[in-house]
């Protein structure tokens, strides 16, 4: 990850994923509950916008959350300690070298993190294999691509391509949502299924305009300024015009739409398992 966009780690950064997170919460994660007594495997849970929610919707469940940053579990623990969350134990960890082995959870959840990744199939095949025979992996991602807004403005639409050439730079692909499907195929997932969820902000939803249209997506994209001038990819003037017409889409003729991906793979019972993999799956 490169210096300069580091997605997720800076204390404005957390707090935009926390507004992200609590304004999104139906959207996302309506379908998903874990079986009291499962153990679940949050990877890359960051500074524990997910968390809570996962953790509080299926309270009997066990998670374990990890992430490469020590700095985002500490703010991630301060934040379930003041939900008065008890289940989830938090661990630093990277996917690509985690220590548990084959069949360790009956659960995966990987939020906003593949984006991130120069390598997300390899990272998929990793946490597939963490799996118990009959569990699930799910998967959400957005795609910046999908951003569309009233009134239009090319500003707006490049100090969002700014943001996009950053995170490539860095090895990732913040327009990796319309990918989700050909790459949990590619890492040999089992009957995948991908949908995709639109958030849609007029002035009727004031919630919408403050929580996603602001302080979501605009504040993200406000965060790179200083990089995207630093790499000469924008002049100060035209990036400041398209965070102006960003915030233009708030006002009360505004609308913004976009679109998260949401995918659920569930692992197969292989043919020729043994006695005990069936017995305790
Ligand atoms: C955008 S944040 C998302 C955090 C959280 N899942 C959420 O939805 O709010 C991406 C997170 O992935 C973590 N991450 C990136 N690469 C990782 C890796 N190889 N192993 C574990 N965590 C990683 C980062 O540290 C960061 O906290």
């Amino acid at each position: 990850m490169s210096e300069t966009y580091v997605h997720g780690y800076h204390a404005r950064e957390g707090e935009r994923l926390q507004d992200q997170a609590g304004t999104l919460v139906d959207l996302l994660h309506s379908d998903t509950a874990y079986p009291g007594g499962s153990l679940v495997l949050e990877a890359g849970c960051g500074v524990g916008a997910q968390t809570v929610t996962l953790a509080q919707r299926s309270s009997d469940a066990r998670f374990t959350s990890i992430d490469v940053s020590a700095d985002s579990i500490a703010e991630a623990r301060r934040r379930t300690d003041a939900a008065g969350v008890t289940n989830v134990e938090f661990r630093q960890g990277d996917i690509f070298a985690l220590p548990f082995g084959p069949g360790s959870f009956d659960h995966v959840f990987v939020c906003f993190v593949l984006e991130h990744l120069s390598r997300p199939v390899e990272a998929l095949v990793i946490l597939d294999g963490l799996l118990k025979p009959g569990g699930t992996i799910t998967v959400i991602e957005g795609d910046h691509g999908s951003a569309y807004f009233h009134p239009d403005s090319a500003a707006a639409n490049a100090a969002i391509g700014c943001q996009v050439e950053l995170q490539r730079r860095a090895g990732g692909n913040s327009l990796i949502g319309r990918e989700l499907y050909p790459l949990m195929a590619e890492a040999g997932l089992d009957d995948v299924s991908v949908d995709a969820r639109m958030v849609y902000v007029d002035a009727s939803r004031p919630d919408l305009v403050d929580g996603f249209t602001r302080k979501t997506f605009t504040a993200m994209i406000e965060g790179v300024r200083e990089p995207a001038i630093a790499a000469g990819l924008i002049e100060p003037k035209s990036f400041d015009d398209g965070v102006r017409d960003l915030h233009r889409t708030t006002e009360a003729d505004g609308v913004f739409c976009y679109t998260f991906f949401k995918g659920v793979a569930t692992k197969r019972r292989r043919a020729g398992a043994s006695f005990q993999e069936v017995a305790s799956a």
